[in-house]
This record gives C-alpha cells, sequence and structure tokens, in this order.
C-alpha cells in the first residue's frame, strides 16, 4: 500500500509544495512506496454535495485514500487557515479518509497562523476518525527557498513528521510476515 503526498497549493511558485516533494524522498528512503498527488494537476469540481463526487478525478482519488497506507497533505496558509483546495479535496473525498493516518505540512508568510491546520485535522478527527500526526511542518516563507528547504530546523521536522507517520501506519496496519 502507497503513502500518498497532497499538495494542495495552486501557486506555480509553491513552497508547501517543496515541503511535499521531499517528504517524497523521506518515505522512500524509509522503503515505502510514495505517489505525488498535485492538485494543479489533477482539477477538481468545486464540492456541491450532490453531483461533484461524481466526477471522474474525485472517484479516482477516493479509490487511493482507501487504499493508501497514510497520508500527509501539503498546505499553503491562507487567511489563518489552510485554503480552499485543501478544504475542498477533503468535501469531495470525505469518508475515504476514515482511520487513515494523516500528517500536515505547511506553508506560511509569517509565524502567526501556526494553528491554521487545526480546524480541517480536527474534522477529519471527529468526522472520520483520522489519526492526525502529533507533529506538522510549519514553514515560513524565508524557510523556503526557491526549490531548497533552507532552514535546518524545518528540514528535521520534516524527518520527525515523516517518521512518526511510517511508524503510526506500520502499528496500525502491520505489513504481513515474509511480504
Ligand atoms: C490569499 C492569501 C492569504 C494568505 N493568508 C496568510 C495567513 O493568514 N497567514 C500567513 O502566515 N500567510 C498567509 N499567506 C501567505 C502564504 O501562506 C504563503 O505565501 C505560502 O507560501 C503559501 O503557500 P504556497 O507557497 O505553497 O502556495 C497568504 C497568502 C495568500 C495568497
Amino acid at each position: 500500500m502507497p503513502f500518498l503526498v497532497f499538495s494542495c497549493s495552486l501557486n506555480p511558485k509553491s513552497r508547501s509544495r517543496v515541503l511535499a516533494h521531499g517528504a517524497v524522498t523521506r518515505l522512500e528512503a524509509h522503503g515505502a512506496d510514495a505517489e505525488f498527488i498535485d492538485l494543479q494537476e489533477l482539477p477538481l469540481p468545486l464540492c456541491d454535495g450532490a453531483t461533484s463526487q461524481r466526477h471522474p478525478h474525485v472517484i479516482e482519488l477516493r479509490r487511493r485514500i482507501v487504499e493508501c497506507e497514510g497520508a500527509l497533505i501539503a498546505v499553503p496558509v491562507y487567511n489563518f487557515d489552510v485554503n480552499a483546495a485543501a478544504k475542498n479535496l477533503v468535501e469531495l473525498t470525505g469518508d475515504a479518509w476514515r482511520d487513515k493516518v494523516v500528517g500536515f505540512l505547511c506553508a506560511a508568510g509569517g509565524q502567526t497562523s501556526f494553528m491554521a491546520v487545526m480546524g480541517l485535522a480536527n474534522s477529519m478527527m471527529l468526522d472520520f476518525r483520522s489519526i492526525i500526526v502529533p507533529r506538522f511542518v510549519y514553514a515560513t516563507e524565508a524557510d523556503v527557498v526557491g526549490e531548497q528547504i533552507a532552514d535546518a530546523r524545518t528540514l528535521e521536522r520534516l524527518d520527525e513528521v515523516v517518521s512518526t507517520l511510517v511508524r503510526l501506519a506500520r502499528a496500525i496496519n502491520p505489513v504481513p510476515q515474509g511480504s
């Protein structure tokens, strides 16, 4: 079963996407199968609670989430919250997240929106019993420069989030002996 890494920024120069790429590299270093899903390349309808769930991209994403071992959601912080594309992803895919181990990687402009993921994280815990990794990456504009993570603490935190995700997911769904 793969781990999914969602990149939810629609900005071509996204910093959270750099965090997501870094997570894929680290998952692979753990011997995990990691799949990168970029919402810039997989356009989704806005959730309308009616027909949007039947869109082929939504059906495909639901299946991939149901079948994944765990997931990371890389998000931009907008208006002290995750961006609308990340919220829309979860609205569209809903209970596919049931019992999944989920971590967050955030890119923000400054330090003050540190709790931005908590609304979405809480709703996933309450609604879908998702198991939220109790640490997340919070990178400011100074921490990601171009395609590089420029801050040592952010790199360390990314290592911690990825290793905790893998440890929790494998504790919940142990790999069968001999496979
Ligand atoms: C519409 C909008 C709202 C934003 N709101 C916040 C905010 O509330 N707090 C913050 O720290 N940064 C805020 N920012 C800055 C972004 O979080 C920052 O540019 C970040 O790099 C975005 O992630 P991305 O580069 O992956 O798209 C905002 C940016 C935009 C465009």
